[in-house]
């Protein structure tokens, strides 16, 4: 939740059109989008939030919301599983769909991003990883992969990490 003064110069900056091109919003709840949409006169363009398989479940109603209203959803630390949370239940069907398909894990998770609708913010200081980020683009995960992820992250919902990150 944006703190109050930054949430009323936010509402002025999207009241006054002329002055003010295009707006993105970070770590917006569904009630903080609606407060800003129920008297901006240009929408948020998007929304950048935590986005991983162990926190879709709690993520997934502002997703909904954002893609009702048009507003692009940016998902940053998607890699968590493999960074922070190696070992989990999610690293199972990810491997087992980078295994089966000759790909990175990193390439899984980015594709089960691609999936729910939203956009990588990503970053990686090595060059061949970055290509694999790139070529990420073109996956295609089945109804069957994405529901293991999901049912994988949803089996061990990380809340303390996300309000630790949020
Ligand atoms: N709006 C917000 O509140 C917010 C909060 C957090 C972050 N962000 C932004 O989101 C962007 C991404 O942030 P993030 O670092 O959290 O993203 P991330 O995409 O989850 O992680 C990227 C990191 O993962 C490492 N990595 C990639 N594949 C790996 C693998 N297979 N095993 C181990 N490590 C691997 C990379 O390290 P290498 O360099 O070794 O490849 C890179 O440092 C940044 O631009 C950041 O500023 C925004």
């Amino acid at each position: 939740m944006a703190k109050l003064a930054e949430f009323e110069i936010l509402k002025l900056l999207c009241q006054h059109p002329v002055s003010t091109r295009s707006i993105s919003v970070s770590n917006f709840g569904v009630n903080d989008l609606a407060t800003l949409l129920a008297s901006a006169k240009i929408p948020p363009a998007a929304n950048q939030i935590l986005l991983h398989p162990y926190v879709y479940a709690a993520q997934a109603p502002i997703i909904d919301y954002a893609k009702k209203h048009n507003i692009v959803i940016e998902a940053y630390s998607a890699l968590i599983p493999l960074t922070e949370r190696p070992g989990g239940p999610v690293d199972v069907p990810i491997n087992k769909i980078a295994k089966k398909r000759n790909l990175a894990a990193e390439q899984v998770l980015l594709a089960w991003v691609k999936a729910k609708g939203a956009v990588s913010v990503t970053t990686s200081s090595k060059k061949d990883r970055l290509q694999r980020y790139l070529d990420a683009g073109d996956i295609e995960l089945t109804d069957a992969e994405i529901t293991a992820i999901d049912a994988a992250g949803a089996s061990a919902q990380s809340h303390e990490l996300w309000r630790s990150r949020v």
